[in-house]
């Protein structure tokens, strides 16, 4: 029989009557023992070898764990110095023992948690008393600790779990991988096989000298079990950005870019945000030092906004008759929301000036100074758009949105009235948690109102809206918890194995 050479080596280490760890069988054959494993795994296929599989725990102290198995555990320590004291007879005072045990920092909380469970004694109003019954030179944590650094094993799994929990010991688990001749593989032994004249893979040369249509390539088992490799890939959110990308272009809409760190001036004057609105005080909004103001506003627009919020638009406007101060808008900050963008298109500074009909998204990160919660991070990224039109109303704001989350699979977001000084309606969505049940809030959305797009030049009618993406992942996946999908809490497992499902 003729078999690739790799096969002919360990089926020549391997053993009919012993059953040999692969990791013996790759060395006596001179392979590695992914190689080995993989041709372990082709004669089994062949059937001339078996392989069995068994899981091996091992055991390491963490540096806590060294650390005791040296000087002994701060339990015992108490416990000594109570029963040297006296404590079996009367009651000692804890902080006389604490010094005498020469306790201190967080080695103090773990001997009185550990001293009380083994019931070396009690610990009652500071007073300490030990049980003479105890048996602390058989306490079974320090002896398992003291085998573990001899590098013996310890058997008892109830005393691992223990010392597990107390964080003085590593458990991990490996598969260890073990074969031994088939029937067939005897047989094949004792007709004798030699290794053929195979080739794993094609190359540069081969293909110039031609030699390449004289050689036998090797097959590939492509089930054949492989070391898991965990290259880089795009994060899960990053992902569901891109999808959202898409389907906001599917439905039409152009990308908007614009700056991360603005000025007040884009991210709330145009947006008719009175300067003394409480989102625009220090506690909301990430303020930006150096530089602390930007260089250039449009004269006239500042002119205009400024009328607007003083005077307010129109025959019966009214304005805020609050301050305005040029000075404070030019202030730059960390966008609390991407409606910057917005403004910057609406007002033809980005793009100059634009005719209806026009469809505008973005989606990028926005800066809030919130309470870390499951549902809040301090940043997160908004899904910004606007439509301008000559005429629009709340049922083409509904229906962008039905249409919308439908690709997501979403089909029963709920609309609430809303108030945002820059639209009117104003409308808030939520959407319900697939598994949880519960409400969410899912965005913020209206039709802009005249204080806001007068100043900026626009006649037509605009609608716009701002929807979170962590908050449409959670509905889209069923992720209860923003910080397992995001931030630094997330589990490295969870990225590297997470499905985002189109
Ligand atoms: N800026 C709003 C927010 O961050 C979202 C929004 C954008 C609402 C445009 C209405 C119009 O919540």
């Amino acid at each position: 029989m003729q078999l690739p050479e790799t096969q002919v080596a360990v089926l020549k280490a391997a053993d009919a009557q012993t059953q040999r760890d692969i990791t013996d069988i790759a060395s006596e054959a001179g392979e590695k023992p992914e190689s080995a494993t993989r041709a372990a795994f082709e004669l089994e296929d062949r059937g001339l070898l078996e392989v069995t599989e068994r899981v091996e725990e091992s055991v390491t102290l963490t540096e806590e764990g060294e650390r005791y198995a040296e000087k002994g555990l701060p339990e015992l320590a108490l416990y000594e110095a109570a029963f040297d004291s006296g404590a079996a007879d009367e009651q000692v005072s804890l902080g006389r023992l604490i010094g005498e045990a020469g306790l201190d920092g967080d080695a103090v909380d773990i001997a009185l948690a550990n001293f009380a469970r083994k019931g070396y004694g009690q610990v009652d109003s500071g007073e300490v008393t030990v049980d003479s019954d105890a048996d602390p030179d058989g306490d079974d944590e320090l002896q398992a600790l003291q085998t573990l650094a001899e590098g013996g094993a310890v058997a008892d799994d109830d005393v691992l779990d223990r010392l597990d929990s107390r964080g003085l010991v590593e458990r991990s688990e490996r598969t260890v991988r073990a074969v031994s001749l088939t029937d067939d593989g005897v047989t094949a032994m004792m007709e004798g096989v030699e290794a053929a004249e195979t080739v794993d893979r094609l190359t540069p040369e081969m293909l110039t000298s031609g030699e390449w249509e004289n050689v036998e390539f090797t097959d590939y088992n492509v089930e054949a079990e492989a070391s898991e490799i965990q290259p880089g890939r795009k994060h899960s959110l990053r992902q569901m950005a891109d999808r959202v990308k898409d389907v906001l272009v599917g439905m039409g809409f152009q990308e908007m870019q614009g700056p991360t760190v603005d000025a007040d001036f884009w991210i709330n004057d145009c947006l008719f945000m009175p300067q003394d609105h409480p989102a625009r005080t220090h506690w909301g909004r990430f303020a930006v030092e150096n530089p602390e103001k930007i260089d250039h506003l449009p004269e006239d627009l500042v002119e205009r906004v400024e009328r607007a919020h003083r005077e307010g638009v129109g025959e019966d406007g009214e304005g805020y008759h609050s301050p305005w101060d040029e000075d404070f808008a030019r202030h730059l900050a960390l966008r609390g929301h991407t409606t910057s963008l917005t403004s910057r298109h609406l007002a033809g500074e980005a793009l100059g000036d634009l005719e209806p009909p026009q469809r505008f998204f973005s989606v990028e990160k926005a800066y809030r100074n919130d309470t870390l919660d499951a549902t809040h991070l301090l940043e997160f990224f908004q899904i910004e758009g606007w439509v301008m039109a000559e005429e629009l109303s709340v049922r083409d704001l509904f229906g962008t949105f039905t249409e919308f989350y439908e690709q997501f699979g979403i089909t029963d977001i709920q609309f609430k009235p809303h108030y945002n000084p820059y639209t009117e309606p104003s409308f808030e969505l939520f959407g319900r948690h697939p598994k949880t049940e519960e409400l969410i809030e899912i965005g913020n959305s209206g039709i802009f109102r005249p204080e806001m797009l007068e100043p900026l030049g626009i006649e037509h009618d605009v609608m716009a809206w701002g929807l979170a993406l962590e908050r449409l992942m959670m509905l889209a996946t069923g992720a209860e918890d923003i910080r397992d999908v995001h931030g630094t809490l997330v589990d490295l497992e969870y990225l590297r194995t997470e499905e985002v499902i189109y």
